[in-house]
């Protein structure tokens, strides 16, 4: 429906393949030595709570394994008058967290009795301003009477819900984690109680690794992180009422062979794209695309609150992927599958507010994971706008997208579409153009149609679908694209002066094209569309 008023352009969005229609079956979910299960798969049914594997609680304080708060190895300094010595900070974080809360300094008190050395540095502003001037007093009494304490009882449960040792997801790795969704909460729990060992200096053993435990969370109030707090908080009401009965995957995926795109013949995908709609909602049932750092998460437990951010609190289970994924290299992604949506939201970045409890009805596959595939794929971060039409840049930004959208082994007739949008083009200072182009490159090599939101603008839903129609009707290769760029970069970038290129990638492309074959074939129209 190409008229002025236009809200999508392309292949119908009904003709995209989604999850579970287009999926193949799922092996018996089993352990191996690249997926580590943490629950009994002969046990699991359909509506009951995955039982966790094994019994007992193993301890593991390794460097191959997430250092539990439980652990008999988690020590703290004792202080007495007799000064030295240690004791355990299981038992201490027991105290605290059994003891009552009647008010944010309560909270603060509990979790600075196993936190001493931060105790000057960490401030509980947000939490404060939260139940002192923004919830009405029966929320305030409903969070200190019930809330707060059912989570306190949930992050006390992991020596009987985290049972096997968590395998860290370290570059180079290709690995999956299975859990519950209610292993999740409690481990969740205890990174809102920061309980978690060696994660609160930067300098750490984790330094590669995103901040997993929640105090950055409560501090420097402002209008962002009441929200924040207020969509968590959302998330833990719900889970500690009634337990999820499903699990989560998470993929480390590291890639070691990409395609060659100068000489690939592959032809371009379907392409649907829209100026309306978010790829959570619209692109249900897709690989849908999380605009990441390489910190997967990137300032979800801080201030940040765009694209990722809003993503991992909406639906919290994506946090927790922050406790065992190492940074992302370049040839790496995470594929988080099954997290549920638990809040509504409104609004973007400075205009977010959390809008009330989700009720997530995405079927269940026979893993009794949600049909949400998430993938986490970072950008590069642009200070200089010319500098992305470089060739290593434009490699980079494409293997990276081909890492996150193929699936080594799967058909492409059993792939769902990947529901993308402006990825690396907000924060990260990205051209818009270039990276739908790089993206819809990247999703034809991996046999993937492609659902473009372009979050409001049409002058880019009309551009993109423009040039994808042109190359498709003329039957341009991916290598031909790959080449146009490449020119695009050593004729008009490298030798302009100006921070900005003076021809526009897409003018540049419709150009090169027309004059090298100025007779179109039989399919295609005489000049640009
Ligand atoms: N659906 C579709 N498009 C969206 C949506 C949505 N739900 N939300 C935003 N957009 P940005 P980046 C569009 O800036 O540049 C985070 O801190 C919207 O046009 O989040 O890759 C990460 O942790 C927006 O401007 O992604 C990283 O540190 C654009 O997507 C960093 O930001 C880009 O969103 C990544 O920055």
């Amino acid at each position: 429906n190409p008229t002025a008023a236009a809200k999508w352009l392309g292949t119908p969005v009904d003709e995209l393949k989604r999850m579970p229609q287009c999926g193949q079956p799922l092996p018996h979910l089993k352990a191996t030595y690249s997926h580590t299960v943490m629950i009994r798969t002969d046990l699991l049914r359909e509506g009951d709570v995955p039982v966790p594997y094994p019994t007992k609680f193993k301890d593991a304080w390794d460097d191959m394994s997430v250092k539990m708060p439980c652990s008999e190895k988690n020590l703290f300094p004792l202080e007495s008058e007799e000064g030295g010595g240690v004791q355990s900070r299981w038992e201490l974080i027991q105290k605290a967290l059994k003891s009552k809360f009647s008010s944010s300094h309560d909270v603060k008190d509990a979790i600075l009795r196993y936190n001493t050395s931060h105790a000057k540095r960490w401030d509980f502003s947000a939490l404060q301003t939260l139940c002192t001037k923004v919830l009405e007093p029966p929320a305030v009494e409903h969070l200190f009477g019930s809330i707060l304490p059912d989570m306190a009882q949930l992050a006390l449960s992991a020596t009987r819900l985290c049972t096997q040792p968590i395998p860290l997801l370290k570059q180079k790795m290709n690995h999956s984690i299975t859990m519950s969704q209610e292993q999740i909460a409690c481990l969740l729990a205890n990174a809102f109680f920061c309980t978690f060992p060696r994660r609160n200096s930067r300098k750490s053993e984790y330094s590669n690794y995103p901040e997993i435990n929640f105090c950055r969370l409560f501090e420097l109030s402002s209008p962002r992180k009441i929200e924040k707090l207020k969509t968590l908080l959302c998330y833990f009401e719900k889970v500690t009422q009634k337990r999820p009965t499903g699990l989560v995957t998470f993929t480390r995926q590291s890639l070691t062979s990409f395609p060659k795109w100068e000489s690939s013949k592959t032809q371009f995908s379907k392409l649907h794209i829209t100026c309306e709609g978010t790829i959570e909602d619209q692109g249900h049932g897709m690989l849908q695309v999380d605009f990441a750092n390489r910190l997967v998460g990137g300032g979800v437990t801080g201030s940040g609150l765009v694209q990722e951010e809003i993503r991992f609190i909406i639906n919290p289970e994506l946090i927790v992927s922050r406790l065992f994924t190492e940074a992302l290299d370049h040839n790496e992604c995470l594929i988080i599958t099954g997290t549920e949506q638990y809040s509504k939201y409104t609004g973007y970045a400075e205009s977010y507010k959390w809008a009330g409890h989700h009720c997530d009805e995405t079927p269940r596959d026979d893993w009794q994971r949600r049909c949400t595939e998430i993938v986490a794929i970072d950008a590069f971060r642009f200070r200089n706008f010319m500098e992305q039409f470089q060739p290593e840049k434009m490699n980079r930004e494409l293997n990276k997208a081909y890492c996150g959208f193929v699936r080594p082994g799967v058909k492409s007739e059993n792939l769902s579409a990947v529901a993308t949008g402006n990825w690396g083009c907000g924060v990260f200072g990205g051209d818009t153009r270039l990276k739908a182009l790089l993206q819809m490159l990247a999703a034809a090599e991996a046999g993937r149609d492609v659902a473009y939101f372009t979050f409001g603008d049409s002058d880019l839903m009309r551009d993109v679908h423009e040039m994808h129609s042109f190359l498709t009707q003329r039957r341009i290769s991916v290598g031909q694209v790959y080449g146009l760029l490449e020119q695009y970069y050593s004729t008009v970038c490298k030798i302009c002066t100006a921070l900005r290129p003076d021809v526009s990638l897409y003018g540049f492309i419709y150009e090169r094209v027309l004059s090298s074959s100025p007779s179109p074939d039989k399919e295609g129209g005489t000049s640009r569309p």
